[in-house]
């Protein structure tokens, strides 16, 4: 049997005798803040979003396009300094993350200009993958922001698709997939940045219209394509300890023919955790998608992944509100029983864990 952890002995505790014990709102929502990551809109940080940090609501941020500024490290030093002053602060820095996957898709100046496939296309693919990886290392350092969510391990399937448009995809076989994102990896998280694998179990067969963002996505593959093709880079991945894993909001009938990938316990637990193994952090993408219209509000969405064993919700809407709303739905599930409060302080202790590799 593994070893129990404090917060897992607590919440025993807690689930044994709830009136002796009975946690705070105040303890459940700095627990509940570890798991999610806000957003906010244009330079300034709304003040509000600095006294959510201060009271332990929150436990990243991301950052988009219209966040940066120069001064965009500044933004960030006063966003630990005030997560500092935060009740029951880990001593461990907020999670900051981004997009810089390379080509177009960099949020940060300072590349990596290589897109994807052009890596992939390279002579030297792996060779320029780990390139790539250190600069967007270098990149995400120099603004002190510590996570990367790249990079992706799609494989495309016919030119122009969702992700080939863009030339977010390393080619059209498992295998150069596979060599480029784990050369990536190794050297992004040898420069001191968290790295992320997504959209898990992969996006690569999307057409190019067929965006999560803006709309449910159907992708009617067999499991054993699934698993043969789009899930084999994970495998290399998860050997190259990958930090965290971002799962897709598209709907892969061949595992579970209700629930998209992130909000899928079929997906998180059985597939991910299970079959392959992963013992890291899981993370939404935009809680916020097209793709989940079927499912309620965003906090009925962060409960609903949250059950299906994510650890990181992305209240990526760009409002302050957005999170805030989500922090205190979660303390609700949590009072009342839907959030089984064993099984969340897991997810919690696999946070801090992760936070714990990267310095203040
Ligand atoms: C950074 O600069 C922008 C304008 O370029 C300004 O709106 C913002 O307040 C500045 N932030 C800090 C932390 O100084
Ligand atoms: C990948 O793309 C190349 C070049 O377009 C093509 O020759 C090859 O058949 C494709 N492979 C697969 C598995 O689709
Ligand atoms: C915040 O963003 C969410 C997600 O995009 C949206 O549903 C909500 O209406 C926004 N709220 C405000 C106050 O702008």
């Amino acid at each position: 049997m593994r070893r129990a952890t404090i917060s897992q002995l607590l919440s025993l505790l807690l689930s044994l005798s709830p009136t002796t014990f009975a946690a705070t709102s105040d303890d459940l929502a700095v627990q509940v803040g570890h798991h999610i990551v806000f957003s906010y809109p244009n330079l300034q940080p709304p003040d509000h979003l600095f006294d959510l940090i201060k009271q332990g609501k929150v436990g990243g941020v991301i950052l988009f396009g219209e966040n940066v500024a120069d001064n965009l490290s500044t933004t960030i030093d006063a966003f630990q300094n005030a997560y500092k002053q935060s009740p029951g602060y880990p001593g461990s820095p907020l999670l900051i993350m981004t997009d810089q996957e390379g080509g177009q898709v960099v949020r940060l100046p300072g590349g990596p200009t290589m897109s994807a496939k052009q890596v992939g296309q390279s002579a030297d693919p792996e060779g320029a993958a780990t390139q790539s990886g250190k600069t967007a290392a270098g990149a995400l350092e120099a603004y002190h922001v510590n996570t990367n969510l790249a990079p992706v391990l799609g494989v495309y399937r016919e030119a122009g698709d969702f992700l080939d448009n863009y030339g977010r995809s390393y080619g059209n076989t498992s295998d150069l997939v596979a060599e480029c994102a784990s050369a990536f990896i190794s050297a992004q998280q040898a420069g001191g940045a968290i790295a992320t694998v997504k959209h898990f179990p992969g996006l690569g067969a999307a057409g190019k219209n067929e965006n999560t963002d803006e709309e449910p996505v159907t992708i009617d593959l067999t499991l054993d394509e699934l698993r043969s093709v789009d899930e084999a880079p994970y495998t290399g991945a998860i050997a190259a300890g990958i930090d965290m894993v971002m799962n897709s909001w598209a709907l892969y009938p061949a595992l579970d023919s209700k629930y998209p990938s992130g909000l899928s316990r079929s997906w998180v637990q059985d597939e991910l955790r299970g079959r392959l193994g992963f013992e890291g952090v899981t993370i939404t993408d935009a809680i916020e998608a097209g793709a989940l219209e079927a499912f309620g509000d965003d906090p009925a969405r962060a409960i609903l992944a949250s059950q299906a064993g994510m650890d990181i919700i992305l209240a990526s809407g760009r409002n302050v509100t957005q999170g805030e709303a989500i922090v205190d739905a979660m303390v609700s599930a949590l009072q009342d029983g839907t959030l089984p409060r064993g099984s969340f302080a897991q997810a919690t202790d696999r946070i801090l864990a992760l936070r714990s590799k990267i310095s203040a």
